[in-house]
């Protein structure tokens, strides 16, 4: 019997979700039937986590409940901060948000209801507690002390501050929450899959997103934002060049990369092949963040990058390659900005996991052996 391989799984549909619907022929991403750009262009990133988990826009009183829930749980956990204070500073940050999540975990006693309300509680709880890791570490390999988070902030205005220490302006604030609704979903995507699996075994909340942080690492997946700094980064960032000059210079880098097979970060997707849904709005605020910080001279190699690329292999790129410069001119260091893309994508691997759980078949697929025939000692 020959049996069909599905590579990578591609084409392959694993299960069905209700949480979002990805279209590539409309070129249309839905969370729970919503266009996500009408999502980023009004709602709040926590009004966004509560459709997300439980299938309804809130209503007044449940945003208020979600309000007050989210401000009173956004401190440092101490122990999260004595395991983050014996990490080396050189460690990459992904490795600080993984190790952070399962000390959460390890927080909830082994006898804990396990009940969906209880699993939706330790979401929320995940939720609110992750932007203190980020900042702690971004302020910690910088020399800096821990800011403590304040309750008259929202979500974003909160991370902001917690990061830098001091109240971002509305513009960034606005961004940084555009960019945190536009990674918080997107279906059977690698690190949501690795969620799923995990959860198929019955295993904790906490197990299957330190899990995804792990899938969600790796360059050909959020890793790539970073990735798309670093390229800006070889290819050299000059303020004194003209857009033109620094478009030219992208150009002659990609021929080369293209000419070494190098895969170029940031563009291509599995699922999109004629553009990524997201990546008009996260561009409208990469603009914004250029426009508000008068630092334009990223986009020369932006563009001519973008523009190589499609001349040359008619690959477009991805919500990661807006998404990187944008966290770099907030301010992010370059690894930050995956732990970042964790930050926000906890509302969707904790949509799944609960999807998983409620209708749950274990994860466990065949395999083609292609080793040695039956031999003997
Ligand atoms: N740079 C150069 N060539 C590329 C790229 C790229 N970024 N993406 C695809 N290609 C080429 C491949 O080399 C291959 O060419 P070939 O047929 O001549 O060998 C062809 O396009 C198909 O590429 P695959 O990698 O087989 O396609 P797949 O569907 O597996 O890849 C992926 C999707 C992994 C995202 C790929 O496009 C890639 O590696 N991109 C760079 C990493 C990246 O940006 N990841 C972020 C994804 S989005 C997100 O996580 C938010």
């Amino acid at each position: 019997m020959t049996e069909e391989i599905h590579k990578g799984l591609a084409g392959v549909v694993a299960d069905h979700t209700a949480v979002s619907k990805v279209n590539p022929e409309s070129n249309s991403l839905l969370y729970r039937g919503y266009p996500v750009q009408q999502l980023a262009a009004e709602l709040a990133f926590e009004e966004v986590a509560l459709l997300l988990w439980n299938g309804e826009l809130p209503d007044a009183a449940q945003k208020e409940e979600f309000r007050a829930f989210e401000r009173s749980h956004r401190a440092l956990d101490p122990r999260v901060k004595s395991a983050i204070d014996l990490l080396p500073l050189d460690c990459h940050p992904m490795d600080v948000g993984r190790t952070a999540v399962s000390v959460l975990g390890a927080n909830h006693p082994l006898s804990e209801d396990s009940s969906p309300e209880a699993e939706l509680t330790k979401a929320k709880e995940l939720f609110a507690a992750f932007p203190a890791v980020v900042a702690y570490d971004q302020r910690r390999r910088r020399q800096l002390q821990l800011v403590e988070p304040r309750e008259d902030l929202d979500y974003s205005q909160n991370f902001l501050w917690m990061t830098f220490g001091e109240e971002a302006p509305e513009e960034v604030v606005d961004a940084f929450r555009v960019s945190m609704v536009l990674y918080a979903e997107h279906s059977f995507n690698a690190s949501t899959f690795t969620a799923r699996v995990v959860t198929s075994t019955l295993a904790d909340l906490h197990s299957a997103v330190t899990a995804a942080i792990g899938a969600l690492k790796g360059p050909l997946h959020g890793g790539a934002n970073e990735a798309v700094m670093h390229t800006f980064e070889e290819i050299g960032i000059d303020p004194d060049e003209t857009r033109e000059e620094a478009a030219a210079r992208a150009k002659a880098w990609m021929e080369q990369a293209l000419a070494e097979k190098r895969k170029v970060m940031g563009f291509g997707h599995r699922v999109y092949k004629s553009g990524d849904s997201r990546v008009p709005t996260m561009k409208q605020a990469l603009d914004a963040m250029v426009d508000y910080y008068g630092r334009g001279e990223l986009m020369g190699l932006y563009d001519g990058l973008e523009a190589a690329m499609g001349e040359a292999k008619n690959i477009l790129p991805n919500l990661d390659y807006p998404a990187g410069p944008t966290y770099h001119l907030m301010g992010f260091d370059t690894e930050m900005f995956t732990p970042l893309f964790i930050a926000a994508r906890i509302t969707g691997w904790t949509a799944h996991i609960a999807e998983q759980r409620a209708n749950n078949a274990l994860i466990r697929p065949l395999s083609a052996y292609n080793g040695p025939e039956e031999r003997h000692l």
